[in-house]
C-alpha cells in the first residue's frame, strides 16, 4: 500500500493587540533604534497584556486554522501546543486549548523545544498520520515570552514578541505533502538560552523572583553562530532528502531570531534573496510561534501556491533545531 503523506490544510494565526516599540524600550533600557534596527531588523513586537495568556491567542490561532481546513473540531486526533511559556504547569496549555476548541477526541500536549517547537511538532504529527495513528492533527507553537523577558536586561529583552500561529494537518492529496522533516538537539548548549528558577531545580521563592532568576538569560554571540550553521544545515538535509535543489524552493520560512541571522543562512543556503519570508520587523521573534506565524501571512499573501516547494527551518534554546520541506 503506497504510504499517505501529510499535508497542511489550514493555517491559522493571533497576537496581542498591544505593541512594544523600539522607542518604547529607549525609554527602558540603555538602547537605541538604530542599534536593535541594525543588529536585529525588529521595529516592534507584540506585548501581552497582564490579562492576556498563551492559550487565548494559541485558542484564536487554531479556531482559524479549523475554519480554514474546514475541519470539526471533534475529528481532531492529536493536538500539540509547541510552547516554553505555558499558561501554567498543570495541566497542559495543550488540554486547555482542547477543552476551548471543543477537540475532545484528540491526545493533547505540550512540546518544549523552544523556537524549533512548531517543527517538532509538525514532525510528530507527520509521522502519526502516515502511521494512520490520527487523520487530523493541530500544531499550534504559542507563547507570551514577555513573562519571562528581564525588561532590564537590553540583550534579550529588545528581541521578543508574543502571538501564536496554528497549522491543521491531514492526508494529502495527488503528491502535496510533507515531503521531509528532520529535528535535532544538543543539551550540551543548554546554558546558552536558559531561565535557571522557577522549576524543580531552584525552585520559585520570594528571593528567586528578586533575584530574577525565573528571566531568560542568553549569551546571543555564542547563539548566533550555532543558529545559522544548524538552519542551514537542516535545509541542506531535507532537500538532499527529497531529492530536490535549493533552486526549486518557491518559499523559504527560517525562524525569525534576527535578520541577520536569516542573510547568513539565506547566502549559505545560496537560494535567491526574494524567496525568504521575513516579518521580524514586526514580531520580533515569537520562539514555536514564529514559523505558524510567518506561514499563516505567506498563505493569506497569496505567496505559495499549490505545487511549490516550502522550506521550513528553524533553531532555538536546548539547543534544538529542525527542517521541513513541503510541497504544498
Ligand atoms: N542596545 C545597545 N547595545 C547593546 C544592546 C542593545 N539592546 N544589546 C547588547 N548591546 C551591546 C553589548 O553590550 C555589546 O557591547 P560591548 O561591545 O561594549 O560589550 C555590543 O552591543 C555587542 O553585543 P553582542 O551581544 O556581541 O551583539 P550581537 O551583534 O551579537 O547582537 C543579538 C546581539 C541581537 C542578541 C544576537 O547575538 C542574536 O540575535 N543572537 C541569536 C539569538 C538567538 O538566535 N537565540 C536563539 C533563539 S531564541 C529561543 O529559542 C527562544
Amino acid at each position: 500500500m503506497a504510504e499517505v503523506r501529510s499535508a497542511i490544510l489550514g493555517t491559522g494565526r493571533a497576537y496581542p493587540e498591544g505593541i512594544l516599540t523600539n522607542a518604547d524600550l529607549e525609554r527602558m533600557v540603555e538602547t537605541s533604534d538604530e542599534w536593535i534596527t541594525t543588529r536585529t531588523g525588529i521595529k516592534e513586537r507584540h506585548r501581552a497584556s497582564e490579562s492576556e495568556y498563551t492559550s487565548l491567542f494559541a485558542v484564536e490561532a487554531s479556531r482559524k486554522a479549523i475554519e480554514r481546513a474546514r475541519i470539526d473540531p471533534i475529528d481532531i486526533g492529536l493536538l500539540i501546543c509547541a510552547t516554553v511559556s505555558p499558561d501554567q504547569i498543570l495541566p497542559s496549555t495543550g488540554c486547555l486549548i482542547q477543552a476551548e476548541l471543543g477537540a475532545h477526541k484528540a491526545a493533547a500536549f505540550d512540546l518544549a523545544a523552544a523556537c524549533s517547537g512548531f517543527l517538532y511538532g509538525l514532525t510528530m504529527a507527520d509521522k502519526m498520520i502516515k502511521t494512520g495513528q490520527v487523520r487530523y492533527a493541530l500544531v499550534i507553537g504559542a507563547e507570551v515570552l514577555s513573562r519571562y523577558v528581564d525588561f532590564t536586561d537590553r540583550s534579550t529583552c529588545i528581541l521578543f514578541g508574543d502571538g501564536a500561529g496554528a497549522a491543521v494537518m491531514g492526508p494529502a492529496e495527488g503528491d502535496r505533502g510533507v515531503l521531509a522533516t528532520r529535528i535535532y538537539s544538543d543539551g550540551r548548549y543548554a546554558e546558552q538560552l536558559y531561565s535557571p528558577g522557577g522549576g524543580t531545580r531552584i525552585k520559585p521563592t520570594s528571593e528567586t523572583l528578586s533575584q530574577g532568576l525565573h528571566y531568560f538569560k542568553m549569551k546571543g554571540n555564542e547563539l548566533f553562530k550555532i543558529a545559522v550553521r544548524s538552519m542551514a544545515d537542516v535545509s541542506v538535509e531535507v532537500l538532499k532528502e527529497a531529492g530536490c535543489r535549493a533552486e526549486e524552493v518557491k518559499l523559504f520560512i527560517p525562524h525569525q531570531a534576527n535578520q541577520r541571522i536569516t542573510d547568513a543562512v539565506t547566502s549559505r543556503l545560496d537560494v535567491d534573496p526574494s524567496i525568504v519570508y521575513s516579518n521580524i520587523a514586526y514580531h520580533g521573534n515569537t520562539s514555536s510561534a514564529s514559523v505558524p506565524i510567518a506561514l499563516d501571512e505567506c498563505v493569506e499573501q497569496g505567496k505559495v501556491s499549490e505545487g511549490d516547494l516550502v522550506l521550513l527551518a528553524s533553531f532555538g534554546g536546548g539547543v534544538t533545531w529542525g527542517g521541513a520541506l513541503i510541497k504544498w
